[in-house]
């Protein structure tokens, strides 16, 4: 029987959070209307975060109320404080995103706060979508390079994602946020994660600055993991991260897990049809 990967496409939040112009709610929604169409299921449409902080999402509210409801899709939204898990829980979210960092100084110039302060803001957070029965995503931003401070040590990546997983996220992500982690670096934080955590529990979030996106995700499905971040086209980037361009392209990922026997559900040339909507806006070629 063929293997089941996941992918779950971050491109309207983390593509278009680092455009620099803003992208029509109507070209938005097509666009997720043709990712759908392409196959993904769990789309992460936006962020509920400051729209003072990433103005390209400040229409996350009318995004995710006007989005197409099927049963059989999942949107996740990023949510950093309780203000933000209001307006997420109003607009009928369906998996919550918390989001901290493996370094202090990646946290600081990204939420604003301490690692130890994240976490003091997800406690309301977490016991609010537990009671709403939501699913919970918790990311590890920077969690094997930090754009400050170089290589970040597995234990401290290890440390925060064990703790996201202890306060009830379901689903712990680790991202490679400015694209420059090496597989070596993927297989020791997944490895020492692997000790506690059953791999359902885990997930890999890429960038390909550097070129090693999809050596770092086959790092991960050698441990086991089958849960990896894709952004349609190779769109994105952080607008915290100085250095940080686009996400590894689903379109990439999805033909590597093809080719390596790997079953996905996503046609990854509808993908490339689906970003036609939003390339008017976009000021970087897009991976087709
Ligand atoms: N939704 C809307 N507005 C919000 C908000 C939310 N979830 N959280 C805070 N705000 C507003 C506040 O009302 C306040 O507005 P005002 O200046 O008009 O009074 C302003 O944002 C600052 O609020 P404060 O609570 O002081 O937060 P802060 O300045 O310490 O910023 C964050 C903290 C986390 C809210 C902010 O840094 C942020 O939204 N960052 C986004 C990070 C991100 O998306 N990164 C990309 C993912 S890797
Ligand atoms: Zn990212």
């Amino acid at each position: 029987m063929t293997e089941f990967v996941q992918i779950v496409e971050v491109g309207p939040r983390d593509g278009l959070q680092n455009e620099p112009d803003l992208v029509p709610l109507s070209a938005k929604l097509a666009f997720v209307e043709g990712l759908i169409a392409a196959g993904l299921r769990e789309i992460e449409a936006t962020s509920f975060v400051s729209p003072k902080a990433v103005p390209q999402l400040a229409d996350a509210d009318d995004l995710m109320v006007t989005l197409p409801r099927n049963s059989a899709v999942c949107y996740h939204a990023l949510v950093p404080n309780e203000r933000g898990l209001e307006r997420a829980l109003t607009a009928k979210t369906d998996v919550i995103a918390l989001f901290t960092s493996a370094t202090e100084a990646f946290c600081q110039a990204n939420i604003r706060c301490t690692v130890a302060e994240s976490f003091e803001r997800f406690a309301p957070v977490v016991e609010r979508v537990r009671a709403a029965g939501l699913s919970l995503r918790g990311y590890v931003s920077v969690a094997f390079v930090c754009p400050f401070c170089g290589d970040v040590d597995p234990g401290a990546a290890v440390d925060i994602a064990l703790r996201l997983a202890e306060i009830g996220c379901d689903d712990v992500c680790l991202a490679d946020t400015v694209g420059r982690a090496r597989p070596e670096q993927v297989t020791a934080v997944f490895s020492q994660l692997l000790k506690t955590l059953s791999p359902d529990r885990l997930s890999l979030h890429v960038h390909d600055t550097d070129g090693r996106a999809l050596d770092n995700i086959d790092a991960a499905l050698e441990l086991g993991i089958r849960r990896f971040d894709g952004a349609a086209g190779g769109l994105g980037g952080c607008p915290f991260a100085p250095g940080a361009p686009g996400n590894v392209a689903t379109q990439r990922v999805v033909r590597h897990l093809h080719e390596r026997g790997f079953e996905t559900g996503v046609d990854p040339d509808l993908i490339t049809r689906a970003l036609d909507p939003v390339l008017p806006y976009l000021t970087r070629p897009v991976v087709t």
